[in-house]
């Protein structure tokens, strides 16, 4: 079976399911699963129970799709998403953002937990990822079916919505909310950075490092729905004073800075 013939049984679960038409998708990275309490639920599954649906493995994720409302808007929210270090490809990854379009979406909100490479940036702290680079070594883009989906070579000019980006950022200082703007890389992982790595990030022209949204990002281009993306900083990526990696203060950090990233996030939707 083709991939458009995968969606189309897919999307016909969720239709039977009780999946409406949504308005705005929304994908809830690493911690970050806690907006999900802002919305009024009206139905969800697990993703192990949806056909053609990677599965779900990693113990982070809680693993859901949810439909439901938040602003007085439908939306469907991935709590927990897929990463290439599980061992997924780059088309199983971004299946679901394909879903979401294919269920009606007409914007896409991304966050994720990330490292910060620019100390000017702070752990707690926000970036919203104003453009980024692709260091995962592959596109979600490159299979033999794409051209049936959308076109192969996608312009990525000016991948993430400036008008969303300028409505987060006029919302976050009316809430004095900080949110830093830059460039946003992608790594594989699952292994954290060598400090030669973060140096190299940094010449680069990287803000925050992280091992997801990319290849989301570049399927929402491939679809032209228009996406935006919120980085949690969750450590300070310094090579010259570099503490070993501890996870659980990751996710600590991410949960600590969640509230601002739901307040960003259902204030934005508010105004759609
Ligand atoms: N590197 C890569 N991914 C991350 C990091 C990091 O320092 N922090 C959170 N996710």
């Amino acid at each position: 079976m083709t991939m458009k013939e995968h969606l189309n049984k897919t999307v016909q679960f969720l239709k039977e399911r009780g999946f409406g038409t949504p308005e705005i998708g929304i994908i809830l990275g690493t911690g970050l699963g806690k907006l999900a309490d802002a919305i009024t639920i009206e139905v969800e599954v697990s993703y192990n129970h949806i056909p053609y649906f990677p599965t779900a493995t990693v113990e982070f994720h809680q693993g859901k799709f949810l439909f439901g409302e938040l602003s007085g808007k439908k939306v469907v929210v991935m709590q927990g998403r897929f990463h290439i270090y599980e061992g997924y490809s780059m088309q199983d990854v971004t299946y679901p953002v394909r879903i979401m379009e294919q269920l009606g979406i007409k914007q896409l909100l991304v966050s994720n937990a990330a490292g910060a490479i620019n100390l000017n940036f702070k752990k707690g702290e926000l970036m919203l990822i104003e453009d980024h680079i692709n260091l995962q070594g592959d596109s979600p883009l490159a299979f033999k079916g794409v051209s049936q989906l959308g076109e192969r070579f996608v312009d990525m000019s000016a991948p993430y919505d400036k008008k969303m980006s300028e409505t987060l950022i006029s919302i976050a200082k009316e809430k004095n909310i900080t949110l830093h703007q830059g460039v946003y890389v992608s790594v594989v992982g699952p292994q954290l950075e060598t400090r030669a790595e973060y140096r190299m990030l940094k010449i680069m022209g990287a803000d925050a490092v992280g091992m997801s949204t990319v290849p989301e990002v570049i399927v929402a281009n491939h679809l032209k729905l228009p996406v935006i993306a919120v980085s949690v900083l969750t450590d300070e990526c310094d090579p010259n004073n570099l503490a070993p990696v501890n996870i659980k203060e990751i996710m600590a950090m991410a949960n600590k800075a969640e509230p601002k990233l739901v307040t960003l996030f259902k204030n934005l939707i508010a105004t759609f």
